[in-house]
């Protein structure tokens, strides 16, 4: 499937995210990254995006890495006009050639990887349903499993849909909100493995909800509904599609004040992590009063974060700790269990800790 480009959805959000409080402004590491993706949007069409190693740089394999060129104009076009000149130009394309040839190498072990993992969590959930059209965007990562087409950076998340669905039923879950949800592959991962999801909210900042939203259209069992249909609204009512396919509501991080209603579970992926302690307070205090039974949150790396014994620690960036990130919702939710199955130390698989928390 063709993933389209749709340019009005993202500029409407870029402009409307200037009017804004600054909490809703991309913040530390993703301002920079925010404007990068800005420009490469306008640059490319996302009918390839999966394959643009500087629009997925970060979330996904975007097939061989290439360097990220400064966004200054004047900077890219002296790289550019370097890597041509003679001499410099054969040096950089033997280079090419080896990086491409070792992440060749790579993309084949992950797929092999995948297909195990794949074989073992179909012993968990025989019910799975893929979706048709993982590949959509031209991953480079696809490969044929039992019939269907699937894509190794899928996988990881089908795994952690899977972690969740293993402890906490997926009767008790209809309806979810994803803060920093990237490419929308775990939107995807919970649509195959709960035939009881019937809506989604998924909160990005604007480029990369844009993308994600402009993806998941690819899936025929999903309604996505972009920044243009909510823009205008006052609040935005959390309802399930009237049709029977599963609605994925797309929105950038202000439109959080405006939600109305309930969902039952709650997911952030190592992305408070990466945010201001005050913007996760804030979406905390947002999302809380709209969850009724559940919150998982897959946390930080347990060994880096032994480096530092401070809540609030700093390695390089900022980051927020794993036990502040838990406290901002232990009072509603105070009983927690650990639910990843050590797949780092099985396989180097998706290293982290998931945990979910409930109010029983
Ligand atoms: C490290 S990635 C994690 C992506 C995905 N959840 C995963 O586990 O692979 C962090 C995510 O947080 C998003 N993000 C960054 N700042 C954000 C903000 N202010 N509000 C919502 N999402 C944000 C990024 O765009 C990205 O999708």
């Amino acid at each position: 499937m063709e993933v389209n480009d749709q340019l009005s959805v993202l500029n409407e959000m870029l402009e409307d995210m200037g009017k804004q409080p600054s909490l809703y402004h991309p913040q530390a590491r993703w301002s920079r990254y925010e404007r990068r993706l800005e420009r490469l949007l306008k640059e490319h069409s996302l009918q390839n995006f999966r394959a643009n190693y500087e629009i997925t740089k970060g979330f996904t394999d975007g097939g061989t890495p290439r360097p990220t060129l400064p966004d200054s104009a004047w900077k890219r076009a002296i790289w550019r006009a370097l890597v041509r000149s003679p001499g410099v130009a054969q040096i950089v394309r033997e280079y090419g050639r080896i990086l491409a040839s070792v992440s060749n190498g790579r993309r084949s072990v992950e797929n092999c990887m995948a297909k195990i993992v794949m074989d073992e969590l179909i012993s968990q959930f025989p019910r799975i349903r893929i979706p048709q059209g993982l590949e959509s965007g031209g991953a480079p990562n696809a490969f044929e499993w039992r019939g269907h087409t699937i894509t190794a950076d899928w996988v990881p998340y089908v795994c952690r849909a899977g972690d969740l669905y293993r402890h906490h039923s997926a009767d008790n879950v209809s309806s979810l909100i994803e803060i920093g949800p990237a490419i929308g592959l775990s939107t995807l991962a919970h649509v195959a493995l709960n035939k009881n999801i019937k809506v989604i909210v998924n909160i990005d900042i604007p480029p990369v909800t844009y993308i994600c939203g402009q993806f998941l259209r690819c899936f025929r069992e999903l309604e996505v509904i972009d920044y243009s249909q909510t823009r205008k609204l006052h609040e935005i009512h959390i309802q399930p599609a009237s049709d029977g396919r599963v609605r994925v509501y797309q929105l950038p991080p202000w439109s959080i004040e405006k939600l109305r209603g309930e969902v039952d579970l709650f997911l952030n992926a190592r992305s408070f992590q990466e945010m201001t302690p005050e913007l996760c307070e804030n979406y905390a205090r947002n999302v809380n009063p709209l969850t009724k039974s559940a919150v998982m949150l897959h946390l930080g790396d347990p060994e880096q974060e032994k480096l530092d014994e401070n809540p609030d620690y700093i390695l390089g960036r900022s980051h927020v700790s794993s036990r502040k990130i838990i406290r901002l919702f232990s009072d509603k939710f105070p009983s927690m269990r650990i639910v990843d199955e050590g797949r780092d130390q099985k396989y180097n698989y998706d290293g982290h800790r998931a945990v979910i928390l409930t109010n029983s």
